[in-house]
């Protein structure tokens, strides 16, 4: 095999019910399951290419070369797929995200669930969905939920069965149109990266009760969405995303990711909705604030975004389809 390449898309995805830690870090083990939402046309473009005359792995990310902890960190994953494919070669990555870079938007989801289905295809493997999404979560947790489309559920899997922790579709992207209004507030990139966070989750008293609950959570999630029923979504997604935040404000040290904007947000999207409008707020590890909504009001929330809070960076993003080779 002297010179193999594939390029795979990825998209990113929004949790409702997050995942904060983890039980075995290198493995990337979840302390709980999670629901995503995987998210239309916010994509990552990855080339892997493979030729036994290079000695060393080369990683350009938006056109640029890699040194240092960007770099081994997508090393490492090659590293994953070679072991799977048993395959000694060096490899050439070039990824390119198709949102802004450092709008705080999670592209490791995207990035690493791209790069494991590109580096699985040049390396001559043709793996199922469930297998790519358990490869794809070792190099990032929550690119695990990045390979299936539409609304998907990573499972904690079996103790001692690492593969088994792996996500798949509960409802294809077809089944209820929700939108993710995107508020970009801030295009700092964020102090604490999610690795760092969730190393600190078990150092907050508050962790164990919320790991404790979300089976139930994530119970009423999934019900939530295969009935599309929206009040009761908004009121489980919100809570769960306030409960991640109460861990990382907890830790030691503590991770405070809003700002000010963040909380004018999230009280504007709770009184819009006690008004009558179909929105709820879910916030990641930065101040960006994701208004979820039914499709027919998202462009009345991006006005008012603009409007009455002078957001001036906003992205729109439908439910989405899985990760897939490019022909
Ligand atoms: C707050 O998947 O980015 O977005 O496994 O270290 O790459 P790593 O972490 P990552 O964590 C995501 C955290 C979150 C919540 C979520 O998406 O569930």
């Amino acid at each position: 095999m002297p010179s193999t390449g594939a390029t795979a898309i990825a998209n990113a995805n929004i949790a409702f019910i997050k995942y904060w830690g983890n039980r075995d870090e290198k493995l990337r083990l979840p302390s709980n399951a999670s629901l995503s939402m995987t998210l239309a046309g916010l994509e990552t473009e990855t080339t892997v290419e493979f030729n036994d005359g290079w000695q060393r792995d080369e990683v350009f990310i938006g056109g640029e070369a890699q040194t240092g902890a960007a770099r081994e960190r997508v090393v490492a994953q090659l590293e994953v797929v070679r072991a799977r494919a048993a395959l000694g070669l060096r490899a050439r990555v070039s990824s390119r995200n198709n949102f802004p870079s450092g709008t705080g938007i999670a592209s490791s989801a995207s990035a690493f669930a791209a790069l494991t289905l590109a580096a699985a295809a040049a390396a001559g493997l043709s793996l199922p969905e469930p297998e790519l999404s358990a490869l794809a979560r070792q190099g990032s947790g929550s690119a695990a939920r990045s390979v299936p489309g539409g609304f998907v559920e990573w499972v904690m899997g079996e103790e001692g069965k690492p593969e088994t922790s792996l996500a798949y579709t509960i409802a294809p992207p077809e089944y209820w149109d929700l939108t993710d209004v995107i508020a970009v507030v801030s295009q700092n990139p964020k102090s604490v990266g999610s690795t760092s966070g969730h190393a600190l989750a078990k150092t907050s008293p508050l962790q164990a009760a919320r790991v404790a609950t979300v089976p139930e959570r994530l119970a009423r999630c999934r019900e939530a969405v295969l009935s599309r029923d929206f009040a009761r979504l908004a009121d489980i997604v919100e809570l769960d995303s306030n409960l991640m935040h109460a861990v990382m404000m907890t830790s030691m040290p503590p991770l405070i990711y809003w700002e000010p904007i963040t909380i004018a947000i999230m009280k504007s999207v709770r009184r819009w909705r006690s008004e009558g409008l179909p929105v709820c707020f879910t916030i990641d590890a930065g101040p960006n604030v994701h208004c979820l909504c039914a499709a027919e009001v998202a462009a009345e929330v991006h006005r008012r975004l603009h409007d009455n809070l002078d957001v001036k960076r906003v992205l729109v993003a439908g439910p989405g389809g899985p990760a897939r080779l490019r022909s």
